[in-house]
């Protein structure tokens, strides 16, 4: 048996002041209507790996929704509940003026009928909620109520799991009861650079075996994809699923060819690469990986892979325009002159992001991956210093002509033509007296 541990003063270290009394307040609470309240999940998991997680997740051993309601009070702030599963989110301003939300849970009361005549038994819930969680290291709590503030609750051998850096489930039908676990797995292997323990990886083994993936929906698989694609590494995670068979699971278009993980390689960095310099727009990751993975499909393939996913119909027409402009926008990409910006301008400003960055990932040549940053970096950005205004001060009407010409000035302004105020004012001004 292990020894017993309390974690409060690894919370107080590591915690915002605020989050550490907002958990005192809890277990207070708890002790006041006599309900034991834990917190529990991935904000425990990452406490231990000393990785930032402010997402808490409370489980209360009783009535969870009456307790969300108390605990709303206090913070001032409003609850959504949902009845069925007797959850609640609890929405409040914190001390800074943002919106937190918390999640609570209710440890449902499992009672075990016993043969006639003797009383039913009541086992322990919060063992019983930790026990239907996906791996160790997630069904970790820490007791907040009843003179046991910090106490680390680790029924499963988690902490052994986080010092032999492992993932694994709490039960061999852990993989049928959600095949959506397999990702998961692979995702928190990544992230963690843990392993998939020799138990674990034979039952996801042998869940694929089962073709426990065809039972999925498109919509589960693709959000765990979409995951799996933000975070940090998500080229590691797609080498353990072609390791795994689980692409091809998902649709025999996935699979990977060299070409592809060579591509899909290129696309986590320029990700890297953007992220470091920008950060915003955010590009959505799913769709610059899907076009990788789906880079040496037909046409009819593509579509059936999406279908499998489950796509809304706009993001399914989204992705497939994007697809083939993509395709014809590239080659002419590597015949633009040098320094011919407006040209580089309007061939790119009318991609989405995402098709932008693909292209850059895309592309063996240094010339185009030149081109592309000197468009994010800059002329994505250039704005005019005239506006329309300017053109009626300059006595000409509104009309039509306004539009035109200011896009014309805006080009000869990425050409290094027109920089000041005065140049753009000159230039438009000649153009909008040729044409009267
Ligand atoms: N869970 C599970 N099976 C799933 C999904 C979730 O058992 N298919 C459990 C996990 O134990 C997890 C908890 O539900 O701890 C909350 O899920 P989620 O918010 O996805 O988990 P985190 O572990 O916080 O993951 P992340 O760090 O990616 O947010």
């Amino acid at each position: 048996k292990t020894k017993e541990r309390n974690v409060r003063t690894l919370l107080k270290e590591r915690l915002p002041e605020h989050h550490f009394e907002l958990l005192t307040m809890a277990g207070e609470l708890g002790n006041r209507l006599n309900v034991a309240v834990y917190v529990v999940g991935g904000f425990v998991r990452d406490l231990l790996l000393g990785r930032k997680n402010l997402d808490l997740d409370l489980v209360v051993e009783g009535d969870g929704i009456a307790f969300a309601y108390k605990l709303a009070h206090q913070l001032g702030g409003r609850v959504r509940q949902h009845k069925k599963f007797k959850t609640a989110i609890i929405i409040y301003i914190n001390a800074a003026g943002e919106e937190e939300r918390l999640d609570v849970a209710t440890a449902r009361l499992e009672y075990y009928e016993q043969p006639a005549s003797l009383p039913t038994v009541e086992l322990s819930s919060i063992k019983m909620d930790l026990y239907r969680r996906d791996f160790t290291i997630n069904a970790l709590a820490i007791q907040l109520s009843h003179d046991n503030f910090g106490k680390l609750i680790d029924f499963f051998g988690a902490q052994k799991d986080i010092r032999d850096k492992l993932i694994r489930v709490l039960h061999s039908l852990s993989f049928v009861e959600d095949p959506t676990r397999i990702l998961r797995a692979i995702r928190f292997e990544t992230r963690f650079e843990f392993t998939i323990g020799p138990q674990t990886t034979k039952l996801i083994k042998n869940a694929l075996h089962l073709k426990l993936i065809t039972k999925l929906s498109g919509t589960r698989i693709f959000h765990e994809l979409q995951l799996i694609f933000n975070e940090v590494s998500p080229y590691q995670s797609l080498l353990r699923m072609q390791e795994f068979a689980v692409l091809e699971a998902i649709h025999p278009s996935l699979k990977l060819t060299p070409a592809k993980s060579h591509l899909l390689k290129e696309i986590e960095k320029v990700l890297e690469w953007y992220r470091m310099l920008y950060t915003k727009p955010y590009p959505e990751a799913w769709i610059i990986y899907l076009l990788g993975l789906t880079s040496a499909s037909k046409q009819e393939e593509v579509e059936s892979v999406l279908e499998r996913l489950h796509l809304t119909a706009s993001q399914h027409n989204e992705f497939m325009t994007l697809r083939s402009t993509v395709k014809s926008t590239i080659n002419l990409l590597g015949k633009i002159r040098p320094e011919a910006f407006s040209q580089l301008y309007k061939m790119l400003s009318p991609i989405p992001l995402e098709g932008v960055l693909y292209m850059m990932a895309r592309t063996k040549s240094e010339t185009v991956k030149k081109n592309i940053s000197h468009y994010l970096a800059y002329l994505r950005n250039t704005t005019l210093d005239i506006s329309g205004e300017d053109l009626q001060l300059l006595g000409f009407p509104p009309g039509p002509a306004y539009g035109e010409v200011l896009r014309k000035t805006l080009f000869a302004k990425l050409d290094d033509k027109v920089n000041t105020r005065q140049e753009q004012l000159d230039f438009a001004y000649r153009m909008l007296k040729a044409r009267q």
